[in-house]
C-alpha cells in the first residue's frame, strides 16, 4: 500500500507541476515526501485552507446567523497563532502555514494546500479502516462475559414525547452525569479504536456528562428497548462519510446493550457494514458514500485518491443499496472541505473519462443535493421510510474562535463553550449548511433535516484529539505530546456528542408509527 501512496503522490505532483507551472514545485515535491514520511494529520493546514476558500459571496449565502460577521474576514483574524518551531517535521509544517498565511488568495498556491488536504485526510480515512480490519473480514458473533445489562430491566413508566412542532435544536448544554453518558464506552465491545478516547489516554470523562436540553420542551428518556421495538424487522442505515459512521457506532452502542450475547453481530462488507440484532430481526447499517454521488472516493478500502473528483448527477450505483430501508440518515460534508472548488467529471468513470471541470463548492453540492433529492423523491415512499439528514459537524481546530489563547486545537478543551451570547464561529462552511436546510424543506417526501451544527459547534471539548488512531495504531506516547499536529478535531469521542445527535433520531422514530 505504502509504495502505491508513493507513486500517487508523485505522479499528482507532476500533474500539479505541469498544469500549473509554478515555482512552489519544488516545494511541493518535499511537502508531499514529507507528508508520505509522516502521515500526519493536520487540521491546521486545512483550516487555514478554508478560509481563504470558503469566502461567502454576499449573494449566494443565505446567512441564517445574521448577527454574525464575515467568517472570513474573523478567521483571518484569528489565525495569529504561536507555533515554536520544536523540531524540522515542525518547521516545515508552520512554514507551509505561514506561506498559505501570507497569500490567501494567491491562486499559484492552491494546488498545494488542496493537495495536502487530501493526503492528509486520506491518511485519517485509512487508518480508520485499517482499524476496523478485523472485524471486517469475518462476521463476529460475539462472546460476551457480562450478564445482561441493569438498563434492559425497564420500568413501563411512560417516555414523554416532545411535541411536533418544538424546535429541538434551540436549547443549552446542561451537565447531567445522572443520565449521561447513556451508555458506557468499556460495555460497548463495537466501538473502534478511533473513538474510545478514555481506553486511549484521555484523562478527563466530563465530556461524556452534557445533555442536551431543547429550550421548548424535552427529548425523551432514553430507553433501548423502546427504540428496538420501532426498529423490530426493520433497517436503519446510515449513509454518508466518517462523521455518520462516528453517529452510526454511537447507535450500535445505543441499541446493542438489549441484546444478550451471541445474538448480536457485526458484518462489514464492501460499502456496508451491518450490525444485526437477532431477537428484534433488527439492523442498524451504515453505507460509505462520502459524497452521497458516485466519486472516485468510493472504494471503502482503497480511497487514497488525491484528486478527487465526484459525479453530481449520478447516484444508482450507490441508491439501490438504499431502497426499502426503513429509516435514512443521509450526511455529506467533512470531504467538501479539502478543497475550495469541487472537480466534477465530464462524462463517467465507466467510460474512463478522466477530464473534469472545477466548480465553486457551493454550486457543486446544491447540484449533488438536487440529485439527492431527486432520488429520494423517486424511490423513498414515505408511508413506508423516514428520512433524516445530519446537517454539517464542525471542525474546532483554532483555539482562538473561542477566545482561548492558550489552547491548542481542541486539544486542551474539557468544558463545552456554554456563554452563547459569546460571538461564536468556528470556520463552519455555512454556505453548504443552508444548501441542506434549503433542499430537504423543499421536498416531496418529509426529510428530518437533523440540525446539529450549531449545538456542536459549543462542543469543543468532545474531539477525539490526541485520543485516537492513526494508520490504524495508536497515537505514540510522543505524538500525543504534540497535539498541534497530531489532534483530531473532526470526529467525536463515544461516548459523546454523537449519542446526542442519536437522541433526535430516537425522539422522531419513537414518535412516528
Ligand atoms: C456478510 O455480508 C455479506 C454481504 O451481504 C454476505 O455475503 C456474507 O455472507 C455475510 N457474512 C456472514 C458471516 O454473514
Ligand atoms: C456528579 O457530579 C456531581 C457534581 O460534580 C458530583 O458531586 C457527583 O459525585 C457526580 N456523580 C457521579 C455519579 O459521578
Ligand atoms: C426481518 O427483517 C427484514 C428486513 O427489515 C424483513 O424484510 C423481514 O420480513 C423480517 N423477517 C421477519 C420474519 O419478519
Ligand atoms: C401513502 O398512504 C396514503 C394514505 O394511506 C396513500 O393515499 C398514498 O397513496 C400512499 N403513498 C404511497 C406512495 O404508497
Ligand atoms: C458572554 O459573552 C458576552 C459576549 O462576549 C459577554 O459580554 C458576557 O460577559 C459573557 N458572559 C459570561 C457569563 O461570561
Ligand atoms: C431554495 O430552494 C428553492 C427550490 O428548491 C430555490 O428556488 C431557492 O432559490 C432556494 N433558496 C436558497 C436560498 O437557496
Amino acid at each position: 500500500m505504502q509504495p502505491g501512496r508513493r507513486k500517487t503522490l508523485f505522479t499528482e505532483t507532476g500533474v500539479m507541476k505541469h498544469r500549473k507551472n509554478n515555482n512552489l514545485s519544488i516545494f511541493v515535491v518535499v511537502f508531499s515526501i514529507f507528508l508520505f514520511g509522516v502521515f500526519m494529520y493536520n487540521e491546521d493546514v486545512k483550516s487555514i485552507a478554508e478560509f481563504p476558500f470558503s469566502r461567502p459571496k454576499g449573494s449566494d449565502i443565505q446567512e441564517e446567523r445574521s448577527k454574525q460577521g464575515n467568517p472570513v474576514q474573523e478567521g483571518i483574524k484569528n489565525e495569529k497563532e504561536s507555533a515554536v518551531s520544536l523540531n524540522s517535521r515542525t518547521s516545515v509544517e508552520e512554514e507551509e502555514e505561514d506561506t498559505k498565511r501570507k497569500i490567501p488568495d494567491e491562486k499559484t498556491k492552491e494546488p498545494d494546500d488542496l493537495k495536502s488536504m487530501v493526503v492528509k485526510d486520506d491518511e485519517q480515512r485509512l487508518t480508520v479502516e485499517e482499524d476496523k480490519g478485523d472485524e471486517e473480514k469475518i462476521e463476529e458473533k460475539l462472546e460476551e462475559q457480562k450478564t445482561e445489562l441493569p438498563v434492559i430491566e425497564e420500568d413501563d413508566e411512560d417516555v414523554e414525547l416532545p411535541p411536533e412542532d418544538c424546535d429541538l435544536f434551540t436549547g443549552q448544554w446542561v451537565f447531567d452525569n445522572e443520565t449521561h453518558p447513556l451508555y458506557k464506552e468499556d460495555e460497548c465491545e463495537f466501538l473502534t479504536a478511533q473513538v474510545t478516547c478514555m481506553r486511549n489516554g484521555r484523562k478527563d470523562s466530563l465530556y461524556q456528562n452534557w445533555r442536551w436540553q431543547p429550550r421548548d420542551c424535552n427529548l425523551p428518556k432514553y430507553k433501548p428497548r423502546l427504540l428496538l421495538e420501532k426498529l423490530r424487522n426493520k433497517r436503519l442505515m446510515f449513509v454518508g462519510d466518517s462523521l455518520n459512521r462516528n453517529q452510526w457506532e454511537s447507535m450500535v452502542c445505543l441499541v446493542q446493550s438489549v441484546a444478550p450475547p451471541g445474538r448480536k453481530s457485526l458484518n462489514k462488507s464492501g460499502s456496508l457494514s451491518v450490525f444485526r440484532i437477532e431477537d428484534y430481526n433488527a439492523t442498524v447499517e451504515f453505507y460509505w458514500a462520502p459524497f452521497l454521488v458516485q466519486s472516485n472516493s468510493d472504494d471503502p478500502n482503497m480511497h487514497s485518491i488525491l484528486n478527487r473528483i465526484i459525479m453530481p448527477e449520478s447516484i444508482k450505483k450507490h441508491g439501490k443499496n438504499w431502497k426499502g430501508v426503513d429509516y435514512l440518515v443521509f450526511n455529506t460534508y467533512i470531504w467538501w472541505m479539502n478543497t475550495f472548488t469541487m472537480k466534477v467529471l465530464r462524462g463517467s468513470f465507466d467510460k474512463g473519462d478522466t477530464e473534469y471541470d472545477e466548480i465553486e463548492r457551493p454550486v457543486a453540492y446544491n447540484r449533488v443535493l438536487t440529485t439527492w433529492s431527486k432520488w429520494v423523491d423517486k424511490n423513498v415512499n414515505p408511508n413506508r421510510t423516514t428520512v433524516f439528514f445530519s446537517s454539517t459537524s464542525p471542525l474546532h481546530i483554532k483555539s482562538l474562535d473561542w477566545n482561548n489563547p492558550d489552547g491548542i486545537k481542541c486539544a486542551l478543551e474539557t468544558t463545552p463553550i456554554l456563554n452563547q451570547s459569546m460571538y461564536l464561529n468556528v470556520g463552519t462552511d455555512r454556505r453548504l449548511y443552508v444548501v441542506a436546510s434549503n433542499i430537504t424543506q423543499n421536498m416531496k417526501v418529509p426529510v428530518h433535516f437533523i440540525d446539529i451544527t450549531s449545538l456542536s459547534e459549543y462542543r469543543k471539548d468532545a474531539h477525539t484529539a490526541v485520543y485516537t488512531i492513526r494508520q490504524g495504531k495508536m497515537l505514540t506516547p510522543e505524538q500525543q505530546a504534540d497535539p498541534a499536529t497530531y489532534a483530531d478535531c473532526i470526529h467525536w469521542c463515544l461516548p459523546g456528542l454523537p449519542d446526542t445527535w442519536n437522541e433526535f433520531i430516537y425522539a422522531r422514530i419513537i414518535s412516528h408509527s
